[in-house]
């Protein structure tokens, strides 16, 4: 059996349990419901505060968020099957072919990148790549999304430039080469030309087996990358549903003329 989906989120309820006061519990999504077919790329987007990054971070299994109630389905192509992921570690989602992107990457001074991305690839791999392959496909991959290799000497993300963030998070995806990966506003602070190098690294990935979860504020980016159907996130909930022409609305009426229609704010 070919599966249809990559991910399927029933009816998800999550929390933000803040660590320095563990008793301050925030609801965030509400009963989000979501499937992201294999091979296709899917866009989120939605007002400031609506829950988009809750959503990929629950996804990716960050501990600071609780499940409250619901199911995420992830198509575990060695059982060949669905496979609930929300009680997995994050590195076992990973090793399922989740990746995500931060919308805010940190910066690791200390860390050098060369190592990091080789220890990346070999759990990712469950096995070690030798160190030539290995700095053959980093140049390559480097080169394609046109980084300077005096990047790969540095310390992860320290002293990068928003920009650069954005382009090492690239990277780091055309090396693991994810599964499914979800993209956390990538094109935000990038120039044209970083935008468009961006898209061709995501482009260069989308070879039909792939899936994607795009969350972008605008439509400049779903130009390069053409979504196959684009979700509307709004109070923690799917509101909306449909394909460019919604991207299209948004950039000509904002939200107010769509979260009307549905009886919010
Ligand atoms: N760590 C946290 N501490 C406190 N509140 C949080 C935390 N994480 C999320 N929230 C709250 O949950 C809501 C959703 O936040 P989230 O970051 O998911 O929104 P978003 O849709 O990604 O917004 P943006 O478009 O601005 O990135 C916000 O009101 C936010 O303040
Ligand atoms: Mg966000």
């Amino acid at each position: 059996m070919k599966e249809k989906n990559i991910i399927i989120i029933n009816d998800l309820h999550a929390e933000f349990i803040d660590p320095r006061n563990p008793e301050n519990h925030i609801p965030i999504l509400r009963g989000v419901n979501l499937e992201v077919e294999k091979g296709k790329i899917h866009a989120i987007m939605g007002p400031n505060g609506s829950g988009k990054s809750t959503l990929s971070a629950v996804i990716m299994g960050h501990p600071h968020y609780h499940i409250l109630s619901g199911e995420i389905l992830f198509w575990d192509k060695d059982r060949g099957q669905h496979t609930p992921i929300q009680e997995m570690e994050v590195h076992e989602r990973a090793r399922l072919g989740i990746f995500l992107t931060f919308q805010q990457p940190v910066s690791v001074p200390g860390l050098a990148i060369i190592p990091f991305l080789r220890k990346a690839i070999n759990a990712r791999q469950g096995a070690d790549m030798p160190i030539k392959e290995f700095k053959m496909a980093l140049n390559k991959a480097m080169e394609e999304i046109r980084m300077k290799p005096e990047f790969a000497r540095r310390y992860l993300n320290d002293g990068f430039s928003g920009g650069e963030k954005k382009r090492m998070e690239i990277l780091q995806m055309k090396l693991l080469k994810p599964d499914f990966a979800i993209l956390d506003e990538i094109d935000s602070g990038l120039d044209i030309d970083a935008l468009k190098d961006v898209a061709g690294g995501i482009n260069d990935l989308a070879d039909g087996e792939r899936s994607f979860l795009i969350i972008t504020h605008y439509k400049r980016l779903l130009e390069y990358v053409k979504p196959d159907k684009i979700h509307i996130l709004f109070e923690g909930r799917i509101i909306e549903e449909g394909g460019m022409e919604l991207a299209e609305r948004l950039e000509n009426e904002g939200y107010d003329g769509m979260i009307a229609a549905h009886g919010g704010a």
